[in-house]
């Protein structure tokens, strides 16, 4: 099948809910993929930030082969080593005692939710405009962005939003019935916008002082991809829940609930569930991904190259009037313009850069945290030739 014949099969058989881009990618390696026509491209997406060891990465490409060839799921009726490993592991790098795991960011969410509902005896979930925290109907009305959610009313009650930043706003929307906060620690979806100086402690002094809990939605920014292992160390904050899926399993899908014990404890058996959450399939990848970007302190690498990244699209600021900022944190950047950015997408992709654009108006670069220094010098000179011609 030719590309053109995929696309149409896709137009015809999948249901129309994604705006794709017209290549057909087959492989890849480090922080590089090919479409089935053999073009190359340098990947500053990585699967929605998800990719963060590189493509086809071999110990995770190892470790999910011999893991297939033993058990590839057993269910949660049973015990399995994978699971109590990759729990162990999680623990041993995040400030929490226990874990919940799911399939996916939304779902990591919805539990989170439900665990602070469970523990707090309240209803209420504090969330901020312009976020965003998964598809499911929970999340979705937990998302800060109208457009995600107006089509799929009724909504479940019990969600607020306050606008991002704003400590006062945060603290006036607190309740008898407040149950938690969620925060995401820098806005992927909403254009990769970076929380205030002290917001995120502030915020936290609030919940303490509230007696509410304080969640981080770690989904996008967390295992490496703004510089350190979890965004939280970057802020100096320690949520009582941190949620994660997209790096966690090297591209496999797998997500979890992070909490502190006093908090876990709410949950009793049959409270919460899922079929294949924590299968030693998952698991097994997950471990390998992590021990990769820990073991290649690959979180490092994101700081570094990521101020490398970062001082090369300021100076493209400094020379386009059409850059009106340049944030971020890592190899989580933003670069948001005077106009839409769905056509630079378009030739960037045509010069052999994958970039992506959220919040019609912001360039978010999230790369494999293994990409090189070469690579981005590619990916600069592909945009100064763009900009250079708009
Ligand atoms: C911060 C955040 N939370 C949750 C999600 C939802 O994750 P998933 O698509 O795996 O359900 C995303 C996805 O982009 C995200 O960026």
């Amino acid at each position: 099948m030719d590309t053109d014949e995929i696309i149409e099969l896709e137009k015809k058989y999948i249901m129309q809910t994604y705006s794709r881009q017209p290549i057909v990618l087959s492989h890849g390696k480090g922080a590089r993929v090919w479409d089935i026509d053999g073009k190359e491209y340098i990947d500053c997406f990585a699967g929605v930030a998800v990719n963060s060891i590189g493509h086809a990465h071999p110990k995770v490409a190892v470790a999910i082969c011999h893991q297939a060839q033993k058990l590839i799921h057993c269910s949660n009726i049973y015990y399995n080593k994978e699971q109590v490993e990759l729990a162990r592991l999680l623990t041993s790098i995040s400030p929490h005692d226990r874990v919940f795991f799911a399939n996916s960011g939304a779902e990591a969410n919805e539990g989170a939710i439900k665990l602070a509902r469970k523990y707090t005896g309240k209803g209420e979930i504090i969330a901020a405009e312009n976020s965003f925290h998964g598809r499911t109907l929970a999340t979705v009305t937990a998302t800060g962005q109208d457009k995600y959610k107006e089509p799929f009313k009724p909504l479940p009650p019990g969600f607020k939003h306050v606008p991002y930043g704003d400590i006062q706003a945060m603290a006036e929307a607190i309740t008898d019935d407040t149950a938690a906060i969620l925060l995401e620690p820098i806005q992927g979806e909403g254009g990769v916008v970076v929380p205030p100086e002290g917001y995120l402690e502030d915020v936290q002094a609030l919940a303490r002082e509230n007696d509410i809990l304080f969640i981080l939605d770690e989904v996008q920014t967390g295992f490496g991809r703004t510089g350190a292992l979890f965004a939280s160390e970057l802020f100096g904050v320690q949520p009582d829940i941190t949620t994660v899926a997209k790096a966690m399993g090297g591209g496999y899908p797998i997500g979890a609930v992070l909490a502190n014990e006093d908090v876990a404890s709410a949950f009793e058996p049959g409270d919460h569930g899922s079929t294949f959450g924590g299968n030693p399939l998952g698991c097994a990848a997950a471990i390998a991904a992590i021990e990769v970007i820990v073991g290649e302190n690959l979180a490092e690498n994101a700081k570094k190259l990521g101020e490398y990244f970062k001082g090369r699209l300021e100076d493209l600021m400094g020379k386009y009037d059409i850059i009106e900022d340049v944030r971020g944190y890592g190899l989580m950047l933003g670069v948001e313009l005077g106009i839409k950015c769905d056509k630079i997408v378009d030739e960037a992709r045509k010069m052999g850069v994958l970039i992506n654009c959220t919040a019609d108006k912001v360039i978010r670069l999230v790369p494999p945290l293994v990409i090189k220094k070469d690579e981005i010098d590619k990916v600069i000179e592909v945009l100064d030739n763009i900009f250079a011609s708009i």
